[in-house]
């Protein structure tokens, strides 16, 4: 049976001057989770938004959040987003040196636990937590920033760890992060992607709600 396809708008590119009405934009699109993109500006060259701003978004939401922690220590925040009300929280395999502990405590605060592979981070360095993991988040861009250009190796990485769950029977969900778009998610899909981490190519358009249209149509 085919698993449900899942477009994952990031915020970090939308106005927050606006963004209770950039993420209903999104909604009236048809996405599935908002993507929050966690940066403390030490891990990722740049700094976002913490616990506070998730708080909010809880509030006027009922998608599910998705916090993309990409912050040094992680394990010092994860309760502090999962109270804020983040529905996921994936944290980055370079930056966790006890991943299986990390994993563990995320399920024990009642979240489900994705971790994070940068460009290049090899697939195989996740092959003891695959049956842990709720998802496994390839990152298609150096993580820092919003618009920049899909790194075409990420295709071969997405196909190493769909083979990888398939022989291992695992069930873990396949997210994509970065430069994805139109032009590029639909081949994204066929190897084997489930989640679609979506930010410029929706929130640096001029039609939201049309480019989540579109970018859904193309994934179902
Ligand atoms: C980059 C972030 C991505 C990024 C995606 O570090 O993790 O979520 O915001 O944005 P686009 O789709 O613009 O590459
Ligand atoms: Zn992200």
């Amino acid at each position: 049976m085919k698993s449900k396809k899942i477009l994952a708008p990031s915020i970090l590119t939308a106005d927050f001057s606006n963004l209770a009405q950039q993420i209903r934009s999104v909604e009236l699109g048809g996405s599935d989770w908002i993507h929050c993109d966690i940066m403390d500006g030490k891990f990722v060259p740049n700094l976002t938004f913490g616990p506070v701003v998730v708080s909010s978004i809880r509030k006027i939401t009922k998608l599910p959040i998705d916090a993309h922690l990409m912050i040094k220590d992680p394990d010092s925040l994860i309760e502090k987003f999962v109270q804020a009300g983040a529905d996921w929280i994936t944290v980055h395999q370079e930056e966790v040196v006890h991943l299986d502990r990390t994993l563990n405590l995320i399920h024990s605060l009642g979240a489900k636990a994705g971790v994070a592979i940068n460009p290049s981070t090899p697939v195989a360095s996740l092959s003891e937590i695959i049956h842990l993991a709720d998802m496994i988040l390839v990152m298609s861009v150096n993580p820092g920033f919003g618009g920049q250009k899909f790194i075409e190796y990420s295709y071969r990485k997405i196909e190493q760890l769909d083979k990888l769950r398939k022989e291992n029977s695992a069930d873990f969900l396949i997210q994509v992060d970065g430069g994805v778009g139109a032009g590029n998610i639909k081949k994204l899909c066929d190897t084997g992607c489930d989640v679609f981490v979506v930010g410029n190519a929706i929130f640096g358009k001029d039609n939201i709600t049309a480019s989540a249209v579109e970018l859904k149509n193309l994934i179902s």
